[in-house]
């Protein structure tokens, strides 16, 4: 099987073609990333030399080398990770957004109809069912919820979506895709939350907390993600959509203060700081359909999940310090100092 893999320098596009590799060594990986801020080539340099992947610099809104690599390389199945993902980014500068969450999957679904797939699969998020209330612990997300968004970021991801859908009914796409909660792991870029406390404990800098603390989220090690959508990919059914999460809430506060305690420093480093605009108060998925269709259940627990992601940090200092010196340092100065 031939794989295209967008955004693959990314966090969860990096741990799955890792993953894919690993369990696959039959399949080739093609990946094609624009190496946006959020894109590391460093991350892929242990397979860059492997006989079963290739590497491709390009934006995935542009039609002319989208189409151009499908004509080559002739895909079997397109795994669209690409994406803007970061949602305060979304709310200080939502065009780049639309262009390529919402462009960039139309371009890919394009080529995929012009030279035929036998799947295209959508990397989505559960951030478009919007959230549930704090006070209602037995509401869950469920696959026939209806879409809404919150940010300009999951309004993106909505938009992606529907066109996913609009391309199955109308041109027969075979596609399928998943919405998973919140990815923890090796090499995620430190301007997500638990990367980023890791990053400031250790530094002994201020933790910057969202408004109260109290939102909920639902953390998943990014591994099981991936082998959700390997399973997705060889044994979903077409035109569905598969919810992926492990039934693992957390408050903010508490993820900060694990990372506090694992790492041996004090809860005086929390500050709590202004609330994210239009911040989503709890993601928990219902994960009863994967499981029951695929078998699919999580294999991390978060405790030991967050302490591999913290030794991970700690061994791999040249890999976040390099990117939070230079631009990094602007955008942190832009998101927090007045805050
Ligand atoms: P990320 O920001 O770490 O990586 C995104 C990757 O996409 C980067 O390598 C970047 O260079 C690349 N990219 C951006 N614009 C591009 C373009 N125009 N053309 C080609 N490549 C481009 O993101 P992530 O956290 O790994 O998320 C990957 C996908 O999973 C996204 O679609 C996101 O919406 C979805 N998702 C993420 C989470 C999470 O918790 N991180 C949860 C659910 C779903
Ligand atoms: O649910 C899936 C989504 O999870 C993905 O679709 C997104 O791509 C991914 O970024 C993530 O979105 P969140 O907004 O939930 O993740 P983030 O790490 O930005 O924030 C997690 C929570 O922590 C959220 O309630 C905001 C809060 N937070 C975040 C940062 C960066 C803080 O309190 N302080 C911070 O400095």
């Amino acid at each position: 099987m031939k794989l295209l893999v967008t955004g693959g320098a990314g966090f969860i596009g990096a741990n799955f073609v890792f993953y894919m590799l690993e369990h696959h060594p039959e399949d080739k990986i093609v990946c094609l990333d624009a190496l946006t801020y959020a894109g590391n080539l460093e991350t892929l340099a242990p397979v860059m030399e492997h006989e079963n992947f290739r590497f491709v610099r390009g934006d995935v809104a542009d039609r002319e080398t989208v189409f151009n690599l499908f004509e080559e390389e002739g895909f079997d199945v397109v795994v669209n990770f690409a994406a803007e993902s970061h949602v305060d980014r979304s709310i200080e500068d939502p065009g780049i957004f639309l262009r390529t969450n919402i462009l960039g999957t139309q371009v890919l679904m394009d080529a995929s109809r012009k030279y035929g797939v036998s799947r295209y699969h959508q990397v989505g998020t559960d951030e478009v069912y919007g959230d549930l209330p704090l006070d209602r612990p037995d509401l869950f997300f469920t696959e026939d919820m209806p879409i809404t968004a919150s940010s300009p970021y999951s309004a993106s991801k909505a938009s992606a979506d529907l066109l996913v859908m609009a391309y199955h009914r109308t041109y027969g796409l075979p596609v399928t895709i998943s919405r998973c909660s919140n990815n923890y792991g090796p090499y995620q870029f430190p301007e997500k939350l638990i990367p980023l406390m890791i990053a400031n404990a250790l530094a002994d800098k201020d933790l910057p907390v969202y408004g109260t603390g109290e939102n909920v989220r639902d953390w998943l090690y990014v591994e099981d993600h991936c082998r959700a959508i390997d399973l997705i990919l060889r044994e979903g059914r077409v035109g569905e959509v598969y919810n992926i999460g492990g039934h693992n809430e957390k408050t903010n506060l508490d993820v900060v203060r694990t990372i506090l305690k694992q790492l041996g420093k004090p809860e005086s480093l929390i500050t709590f700081v202004g609330d994210r605009k239009g911040h989503d108060l709890r993601y928990a998925i219902d994960p009863a359909k994967i499981h029951s269709e695929l078998g699919w259940l999580p294999q991390t627990r978060f405790d030991d999940g967050i302490r591999r992601t913290i030794d991970w940090y700690l061994d791999n200092e040249s890999w976040w310090k390099n990117i939070m010196s230079g631009d990094y340092q602007q955008y942190y100065e832009r998101m927090y100092g007045n805050r």
